[in-house]
């Protein structure tokens, strides 16, 4: 899938999202080394802490069926009531520190902003000296 596709997904997925708290709502398209791709939203819980992100739904549909190699994701966030974007959104820590458990340093995130914008960074950029299976040993 090409990198705009893959972010128009992305925005697309946002119509699941469940953000009842927030109003804020997340899509993900992440695209497996197979050519699979798993889309995700965020899953809101009125006691918060049982909250999911977009990505981290994707991955785990991924992962839950077998997929461990990943080339990219895509993610798009907005207010839920308006099809437009915030700006660009950037994964959550914790999402950052799942995409290092199954990705190389390269795997690329791609930003969506509105007007089929995106800017592309790596999971490097995003998560520099993360911990790991390593740091275990
Ligand atoms: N959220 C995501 O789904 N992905 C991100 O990268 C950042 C935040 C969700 C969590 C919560 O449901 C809402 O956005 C507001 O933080």
């Amino acid at each position: 899938m090409t990198d705009t596709e893959l972010c128009a997904l992305a925005k697309e997925m946002r119509k699941f999202s469940h953000a009842p708290y927030s109003h804020y709502s997340v899509g993900a398209a992440l695209e497996c080394a197979s050519g699979k791709v798993f889309t995700g939203c965020n899953i809101e819980n009125s006691a918060f802490s049982p909250s999911v992100c977009a990505e981290r739904t994707a991955f785990f549909k991924a992962i839950s069926e077998g997929e461990r190699e990943f080339v990219k994701i895509a993610v798009a966030g907005g207010n839920t009531d308006s099809d437009k974007l915030n700006g660009s959104i950037t994964p959550c820590g914790v999402c950052r520190q799942v995409m290092s458990e199954f990705c190389g340093e390269d795997f690329r995130i791609l930003l969506v902003r509105d007007d089929n914008e995106f800017k592309i960074v790596t999971l490097a950029e995003m998560l520099p000296c993360a911990f790991g299976g390593e740091n275990l040993k």
